[in-house]
């Protein structure tokens, strides 16, 4: 099976030495035929090409691999692929979060497979593991550390005590972040993959700018003496909800207890976690970033295209989000305090901890402080 490579950064370059190099007898038959590359110092391997009809216009190449990242070109390529009835497997949760309806509509209508395990949790197989539970029960909640590079960062804050910004270096030398890492500390990257957890689990489909997205851009050191003063540990945690008139669906850090097994998921690796009524809480774990865990699930994904089992190409019904439900005590450290003071359980100098009160409120607080500076986590109980 002849497949186009589009993109030879973190991940495509690990999809090349997965297939190249793997003796397994059914992973030799994956071809990587082609790869589009973005510079001429990038053409380093016969199959490189800067000119991404090599790919479109090749009648042999069957798979399309998108391991660009960003939105454009990634998506018209993409888009192009699926309209000339290639198979796509995708990487990209930016792109894939924004067009995933138009896509799966294209991909139905051509008879062709789309995939995405890659797009979330790296290596984890967590999109496999909803469609199993899918096949016996409806998933009613899911929550996750989707994201290596913040992980990385909470972790080594947590046990080193060092700074933010030493970290976030560490973790792009390490190829774990974002070509703009605001998309890993301003948390929306793990809102794309939350989006994309609660497509793939609950057929449904929100507008992305619906989700409240909390990062760790403000986290510092006295959030995390707060949190051992209190035995928690940060983590930053994208969770959803199902129901059948909105969903729940939010991003933030939470301050976990330690016995909680999210509080020993540490470095660049990931933990999801899905609830169904007779499973119960299952939970993955592995590494959620990096070139190899990442390009797995990529050639995860073609070896099943390869034997021909079909993608769900699903028609996500569109909802909105409702945090109403979300009932919490939050951390709030703001130069603001005094507009949380109604909703304070506790207040020492510029940390409020609040009374159980609802997400939605909390977000409406939160706006009205308008201090952007101010760092928010909630507090399990
Ligand atoms: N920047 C992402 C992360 C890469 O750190 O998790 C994997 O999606």
């Amino acid at each position: 099976m002849k497949i186009g490579l589009l993109g030879h950064g973190v991940v495509g370059s690990g999809v090349t030495a997965i297939t190249d190099s793997c003796a397994v007898k059914k992973v030799r038959r994956l071809e990587v035929s082609k790869i589009l590359v973005k510079d001429e110092s990038e053409l380093t391997d016969p199959r490189c090409t800067l000119n991404v009809e090599d790919i479109l216009e090749d009648p042999d190449i069957e798979v399309v691999a998108e391991c660009m990242g960003g939105l454009e070109p990634a998506h018209t390529f993409v888009a192009r692929a699926l309209g000339s009835g290639k198979h796509v497997v995708t990487s990209n949760k930016k792109m894939f979060a924004h067009y995933c309806e138009e896509l799966f509509a294209l991909a139905e209508e051509n008879g062709v497979s789309i995939r995405y395990e890659a797009s979330c949790g790296g290596g984890i197989p967590w999109m496999t593991n909803l469609a199993r539970v899918k096949r016996l029960e409806a998933i009613e909640s899911f929550r996750g550390i989707f994201n290596g590079t913040t992980n990385y960062i909470l972790s080594r804050m947590a046990e080193t005590g060092s700074e933010f910004a030493e970290n976030l270096a560490e973790a792009q030398r390490l190829g774990y972040a974002e070509q703009d890492p605001t998309d890993d500390i301003d948390a929306h990257d793990v809102k794309y993959k939350t989006a994309l957890t609660a497509v793939k689990a609950f057929n449904t489909l929100v507008d992305l700018d619906s989700i409240p997205t909390y990062g760790i851009s403000n986290v510092a050191a006295e959030d995390f003496s707060w949190g051992k003063e209190h035995g928690l540990t940060l983590k930053l945690l994208g969770a959803g909800k199902a129901g059948e008139e909105a969903v729940s669906l939010y991003v933030m850090p939470v301050f976990v207890k330690s016995g909680d097994i999210f509080a020993n998921v540490n470095a660049n690796y990931n933990a999801v976690q899905s609830d169904s009524r007779t499973l119960g809480e299952a939970v993955y774990i592995g590494q959620g970033a990096g070139s190899l865990p990442t390009a797995h699930a990529v050639v995860q994904d073609l070896l099943d295209i390869y034997q021909g089992q079909d993608s769900e190409n699903i028609a996500p019904k569109h909802l909105p989000v409702n945090n109403d439900s979300v009932k919490e005590q939050f951390y709030i450290r703001t130069q603001r305090p005094e507009v949380f003071a109604e909703v304070a359980a506790e207040t020492a100098g510029n940390v409020i901890i609040t009374k159980e009160i609802s997400l939605s409120e909390v977000n409406r607080l939160i706006s009205s402080a308008e201090d952007r500076s101010l760092f928010a986590a909630i507090v399990s109980r």
